[in-house]
Order: structure tokens, then C-alpha cells, then sequence
């Protein structure tokens, strides 16, 4: 039964709700003792950059946070191989999506709803990573945070796609995996349905979102027509 009403353009989260972040420590997994811990640690401190940054009003580009991060995630784990430093970069260029995706936007798109993504990535990060995925010709829109200089969940984020699309808060649905993010989202007043990949328990923030689903698979069932 459709559970959002009114939609008429869908904004995706990227990393961790199109494509898989984890993806690119796998590449590399024989190289690392344990991978698992290196790949979680550097999303960790990624994220938790993004929102020091946002707090003490020093930007940078997510390009360097991601470095960043992944320097503070090898020295933890005692790896000091500068040429898997690289390689780790590189593959985060060319992140796997998530099988179900894009049949999800194809299917999406065909129904007539604009699909968009609304991301913390580098626009170039974000061009290459959805080249790689071959889902360049799914989107309207890829927007990056970068022109105003702040991450998520800073409302200011959230009204780039308002701004771009041309339409009310309440019309767009919001796909994001990060529960944060759709926290942040649904705050903002977007539908918000959180694709709950990693079995994740709900925030504590005092909002919860419209859905939740285990993967995109099911998102075009939950719009009306
Ligand atoms: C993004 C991070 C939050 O793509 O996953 O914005």
C-alpha cells in the first residue's frame, strides 16, 4: 500500500544508499588484516568530519575529508603502505552500487518521477562514482554540497534540492541509509523513507521517518500515482 502521497521527485543520499561504501576496502581486503574494522572506522570518522567540520565552519572539500579519514583509520590499524593509501582512494572513485538500483530508477523514471541526488560527495567524486555505476542517464540532478560549503544534515543542505527542483519540501521523497540523514531529512520536511541496509536501530532525535525499507527494491510500490 502506498504510504507517500504527493511525490513527485526522488532525492537519494549517495554513499551508503546508492553506492557501497564498503566496496572499496573489499577490493583491497587481502591487503589489510582486518578490513571490516579499517572500512568501518574510515565511514566513521568521515562522517563524524563532515559534521566537526560543518560546526567549527571549516570546509573542506569531501575529497580531503575522506583522505583524511582514511589516513586516521590506516594509522589506527597500524598500516603504513602509502601505495594502498592509494589505491584505497582510487577505488572510492569507482564505488559499487547496490544491485537493486538500477532497476529502481528505471522503474522510477518511467513512472515520471524526477530522480536526483543530493550528496556530502565532491562533485567530482560524485560524477565519476555514478560513470562507474552506469546510472548517468537515471538523474536530473546531481547535487553536491560543495557550492554552499556546509555537510548534512545542515537544513541548508536539504533546500539545495528545493531550490534545484523547483518543488515544496513535501513533494520529494528522500532515500537515505545514513538514519542521521534521514533524521535531518525528515526535519527538514521532506517524505522521508529510510533504507535501512545494515539492520540499523532507530535514532533518538524526536523524529522519525515517513518509511523504512531493507533496500530500494520496494520504494516505487510505497508512491501513490
Ligand atoms: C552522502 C553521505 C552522507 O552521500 O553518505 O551525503
Amino acid at each position: 500500500m502506498a504510504s507517500l502521497k504527493g511525490i513527485q521527485a526522488c532525492v537519494f543520499d549517495a554513499y551508503g544508499t546508492l553506492f557501497d561504501v564498503h566496496s572499496a576496502v573489499a577490493q583491497h581486503s587481502a591487503r589489510l588484516v582486518d578490513a571490516t574494522a579499517v572500512s568501518t572506522l574510515w565511514r566513521t570518522k568521515q562522517l563524524e568530519y563532515t559534521w566537526l567540520r560543518t560546526l567549527m565552519d571549516r570546509y573542506v572539500e569531501f575529497w580531503q575529508v575522506t583522505g583524511d579519514a582514511l589516513d586516521f583509520a590506516l594509522e589506527t590499524h597500524q598500516v603504513s603502505d602509502s601505495s594502498l593509501r592509494e589505491d584505497l582512494m582510487q577505488a572510492y572513485l569507482g564505488l559499487s552500487c547496490y544491485p537493486e538500483v538500477p532497476l529502481a530508477l528505471k522503474v522510477l523514471r518511467q513512472r515520471g518521477i524526477r530522480c536526483a541526488i543530493l550528496s556530502n560527495g565532491s562533485p567530482e567524486m560524485l560524477a565519476a562514482a555514478v560513470e562507474n555505476a552506469e546510472l548517468g542517464n537515471r538523474f536530473s540532478a546531481v547535487i553536491s554540497v560543495d557550492p554552499i560549503q556546509v555537510y548534512k544534515p545542515d537544513p541548508r543542505v536539504y533546500q539545495m534540492a528545493v531550490d534545484e527542483l523547483q518543488l515544496e519540501p513535501a513533494q520529494i521523497a528522500f532515500q537515505s541509509s545514513n538514519a542521521w540523514d534521514a533524521v535531518g531529512a525528515a526535519v527538514f520536511g521532506f517524505q522521508v523513507v529510510w533504507v535501512n541496509r545494515f539492520g540499523q536501530r532507530r535514532e533518538r532525535l524526536g523524529i522519525h521517518p515517513a518509511a523504512e525499507l531493507k533496500s530500494l527494491e520496494d520504494l516505487p510500490g510505497l508512491l501513490d500515482d
